[in-house]
């Protein structure tokens, strides 16, 4: 019998690479964190944390779980009204950060294994606050170390870039949200089961995203047209702030293209200066209280000759008249929409290293994990 596929090709499913596979159990990876969590999600307890009494939340994390982070605190200090900071691991750790006894600091951790975050989690510890890992590592030194862990589900995460383990913690920082603001009484009962209501329609709207050929077409036209750039920018605002860097960091790990997240509102005080008509600018443009201002971003770029890439919901008509391409994703609610805005962004930075002829899944001088300082 002739077997089509040798077996390093089986474990990709099928696919070229780890990480195009990995863009692609995004639905399935998010469902799983969802009912995996449903547990400790509908008893609304979340183990050995009284949400009632905890007054600011620290997040630490590195790389692509930092990102997480930032879209944690719009979450935590949205539904929950609980102020919440965020630091890089390697930061917060060195800067002699101050720790109350009743601060929940939460690691964000793929591996578990990260130096730095696992040193910061020490550090927390050792000051007196309680600490919470979100991992996707079963047994890792993080969750070993944490007073309470939760699991995201996405499942082996081979790609060193990393793709369904952020999605998957966004799906978990989202539960906890919900449940702390329920818990603090900030939360209705509508707005809560609306917004559940919404996560649960998540894995099919990626998947009606993933599965829809033109629109992945679309993204390696747009890829093809790209990938001989020098730099870009990614903009955003709110909650696709975060999304700006972290379509900018899946850019320059695996096509070693200098990219700039930023927060489309501070354009003008630098990044514009670089804009012309060999730096395309990739927008988050989705529906949201900020569509306007964005609108008004992307015509400041393209006064400027700037390229623009946007991320809209269908049935744009603003933004699409002004980018020079367009990306559709469903649409959901805004504080729910760096989900599905990210995978479009995955799958750029996916088509224009291959096109570049990249070894995607193990970009040069980056590491799965980071266990050194
Ligand atoms: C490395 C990886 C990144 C990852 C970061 C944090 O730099 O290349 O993809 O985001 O570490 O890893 P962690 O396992 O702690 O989430």
């Amino acid at each position: 019998v002739k077997i089509p596929w040798s077996l390093a090709q089986a474990e990709k499913g099928g696919y070229k690479h780890f990480m195009l596979k990995e863009i692609n159990e995004q639905p399935r990876a998010i469902a799983d964190t969802i009912s995996g969590n449903l547990q400790w999600f509908e008893s609304g307890k979340v183990e050995g944390i009284e949400p009632e009494e905890v007054e600011r939340i620290t997040v630490v994390a590195c790389g692509t779980s930092y990102h997480a982070g930032l879209i944690g605190k719009f979450l935590f200090e949205n539904l929950a009204k609980i102020p919440t900071e965020v630091d890089y691991a390697s930061e917060f750790r060195y800067r002699d950060p101050i720790v109350k006894n009743r601060d929940l600091v939460i690691s964000i951790t793929q591996s578990g294994e990260t130096a730095d975050t696992l040193a910061a989690m020490r550090l927390a510890k050792e000051r007196g606050a309680k600490v919470l890992t979100i991992c996707n590592v079963i047994g890792s030194t993080a969750t070993r170390e944490a007073d309470t862990v939760i699991y995201t589900y996405a499942g082996p995460e081979i790609s060193v870039a990393s793709t369904k383990a952020f999605t998957t913690q966004l799906t978990v920082l989202l539960l906890l949200a919900l449940c702390f603001g329920r818990r603090r009484g900030k939360l209705g009962q509508r707005e809560f089961d609306s917004l559940f209501k919404e996560l649960m329609s998540i894995p099919s709207k990626a998947e009606a995203f993933l599965n829809r050929e033109k629109e992945e077409e679309r993204v390696k036209e747009i890829a093809l047209k790209l990938y001989r750039a020098k730099n870009a920018l990614y903009l955003g605002r709110h909650v696709n702030y975060p999304i700006a860097l972290e379509g900018a960091l899946k850019l320059k790990e695996i096509s070693y293209i200098h990219a700039e997240g930023y927060p489309a509102g501070e354009m003008k005080h630098g990044p514009i200066a670089l804009i012309d008509e060999t730096v395309p600018a990739v927008f988050l443009a989705t529906k949201s209280p900020v569509y306007e201002k964005v609108l008004s971003n992307i015509e400041e770029v393209k006064a400027r000759k700037g390229r623009v890439v946007a991320v809209v919901n269908p049935g744009d008509s603003a933004v699409s008249k002004l980018a020079d391409f367009k990306i559709e994703v469903p649409e959901t609610h805004p504080l729910l929409s760096p989900v599905l805005n990210v995978i479009p962004l995955q799958l750029l930075a996916y088509y224009i290293a291959d096109f570049l002829g990249y070894d995607v899944d193990q970009p040069r001088n980056l590491a799965k994990s980071v266990t050194v300082e």
